[in-house]
């Protein structure tokens, strides 16, 4: 058994591409430990429980977005690039957990969010006061408005958080802005926007982050050449690399540039793109001429069904294989239901394409958690074999906070509690997704239950209490125990990358091989499924002898014969 100052070593030491099969924690700052009892999570909390991240055996941390922001939409509105929200820290704070993951072995990865800043960074600020035409305007989109008199939008066009993608000015100009109104966007064109993101990218990596996630990474080049199309005429053209603002083939020139930049340093620093793009466009983010890697979100859009699992591995895979990069497996993340819920819900409608006709989740949050009926033990029972396939593939896995502890979603927020812009764009469509960022439960009592020594910026649900760090650190059969357990094994049973699925006979239930002996099988069915269990090493939810019983998981391993 290595101590665990060899373990950080080994880690570190994994070289350039130890990103290829990482496990990656996601951190939402704000809400996962609070130093200073304000509420909110902060710089502080993070490095109070860095041993906890140790433990959990993670590879590395991703942190969202922890400048300076006036949280229009949870920090992805950005203030200033290169600095912290005083709320959460410093920079010598940030130093402090670069160290402090380091030192465990734990390496780091921060959020970039290019395609827009917050409407209090100093550029917007400087555009609002220069008049049209000036070259401080010209570093976002500000258009003169339709209609007679200018007092229309230039374009139908919808914001993605609902709501028109533009916002008049004071001087009568309109702005465009894909999310929130607080959210401009940035006119690529502009060079001075290009070597700011370089001096970024340059200002975190000198301080020792070994990479970045690439936030809306599809959206930041636009050709807008007037007149501009109408919002039909902008859905009805083809996603081919050549539509106005989506997924433009000239966006790679951006990533290009990065990539040099990326190699400057030892070892090179990793990406990971946020590109919302048809699949077969994927590859192009994930080239090593590009950001290396890109996020494949199937797998927040499937049920817990073998079918669906097992075409998403495939094709994932062989898109992967396309690029020469690994995939990416995201069971959970700060935008979507957690799927412990989702899997506790009825399945959702789907279109003929397969994605879910509505966000999966909803209607049971604007039913405030009451219709359709949430079985919370079916849908933990299921992340817990969802999670221990995922961890049994090849590629390398995010995981997102909460996850490792079973959490569900939280539907009981009310209407004053709730901070995302989705849910104020949408009245009574959607409600946002601050049930999935409410502070982590470090305890089972007290006051924000360990989040901090106050309250909690999201209001916990009393069930939380049973989900605490503390509670199943001590519980062999929790949650975190499994996690824990996987994270383990995983990083000594993975060597190559090889996957071979394997027959099993029955539609529901998969099963794939690793190199060295290891083999993963999931029954996704609700009846049990007779089998070998002699090499079991970790089950999910363990059964009577010879079965692997319904929604769970084994990992078989035997030792290769010389
Ligand atoms: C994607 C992020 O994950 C999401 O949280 C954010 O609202 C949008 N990008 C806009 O930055």
């Amino acid at each position: 058994m290595l101590s665990r100052a060899d373990q950080s070593t080994s880690r570190l030491s994994r070289g350039a591409d130890w990103w290829r099969r990482a496990v990656v924690y996601q951190i939402y700052p704000r809400s996962f430990a609070d130093s200073d009892a304000d509420g909110i999570g902060d710089l502080p909390g993070i490095t109070s429980r860095v041993d906890y991240l140790a433990a959990l055996g993670v590879d590395a941390v991703w942190l969202s977005p922890f400048y300076p922001s006036a949280l229009a939409d949870g920090g992805y509105d950005v203030a200033d690039y290169r600095d912290v929200d005083p709320r959460l820290g410093t920079l010598a704070d940030f130093d402090a957990v670069v160290t402090a993951l380091h030192g465990v072995g734990i390496r780091i990865v921060v959020d970039i969010v290019p395609n827009h800043t917050s409407n209090l960074h100093a550029w917007f600020q400087e555009a609002l006061a220069a008049p049209p035409g000036s070259p401080a305007r010209d570093r976002y989109i500000f258009r003169d408005g339709g209609g007679a008199d200018g007092s229309e939008p230039p374009t139908d066009w919808q914001s993605m958080f609902g709501g028109s993608a533009w916002e008049q000015v004071a001087d009568g100009q309109w702005y465009l802005h894909f999310f929130a109104i607080e959210q401009p966007d940035l006119n690529w064109e502009n060079p001075e926007v290009r070597e700011d993101f370089v001096r970024t990218l340059r200002f975190w990596a000198d301080r020792g982050v070994d990479g970045f996630r690439i936030d809306v990474a599809h959206m930041l080049t636009k050709d807008l050449t007037e007149p501009l199309p109408s919002k039909a005429e902008l859905d009805a053209l083809p996603m081919d690399g050549s539509h106005p603002v989506i997924d433009r083939d000239d966006v790679h020139d951006i990533y290009a540039q990065w990539r040099t930049v990326f190699n400057e340093y030892d070892p090179p620093r990793s990406a990971v793109a946020e590109a919302w793009v048809e699949r077969s466009r994927r590859p192009r983010y994930a080239s090593a001429e590009g950001l290396g890697q890109a996020f494949n979100f199937d797998l927040l859009e499937a049920d817990f069904d073998a079918a669906q699992f097992r075409h998403i591995v495939t094709d994932n895979l062989e898109l992967a294989a396309r690029s020469g990069s690994s995939t990416t497996w995201v069971l959970s993340n700060h935008d979507v239901v957690r799927h412990a819920t989702r899997y506790g819900l009825p399945a959702p409608e789907r279109t003929a394409a397969g994605h879910p006709t509505r966000k999966h989740g909803n209607e049971w949050l604007l039913s405030g958690g009451t219709s359709p009926v949430l079985d919370r033990e079916a849908g933990t029972r299921r992340a817990r074999a969802a999670a221990l396939f995922v961890l049994g593939l090849p590629g390398s896995a995010y995981l997102y906070q909460g996850e490792e502890l079973g959490l569900h979603e939280v539907a009981e927020l009310s209407d004053a509690d709730r901070q995302d812009p989705t849910f104020f764009r949408s009245p009574g469509a959607d409600m946002g997704r601050d049930g999935c960022r409410v502070p982590l439960p470090w305890h089972a009592s007290g006051a924000s239950l360990g989040f901090g020594a106050n309250g909690a910026h999201l209001p916990q649900p009393d069930w939380f209490a049973a989900l605490a760090v503390e509670r199943e650190e001590e519980d062999p059969d929790s949650m975190l125990s499994l996690y824990r357990r996987a994270l383990e094994l995983r990083d000594r049973l993975q060597s190559e990358e090889l996957f071979e699925w394997v027959k099993t006979g029955v539609d529901d239930v998969l099963r794939f091989r690793r190199a060295d002996g290891w083999e993963v099988v999931t029954n996704f069915g609700d009846r049990a499924f007779s089998m070998d269990l002699t090499d079991a090493v970790l089950t999910s939810s363990p059964g009577g002898p010879g079965e692997l019983p319904a929604a769970s998981t084994v990992w078989l391993h035997r030792e290769p014969r010389d």
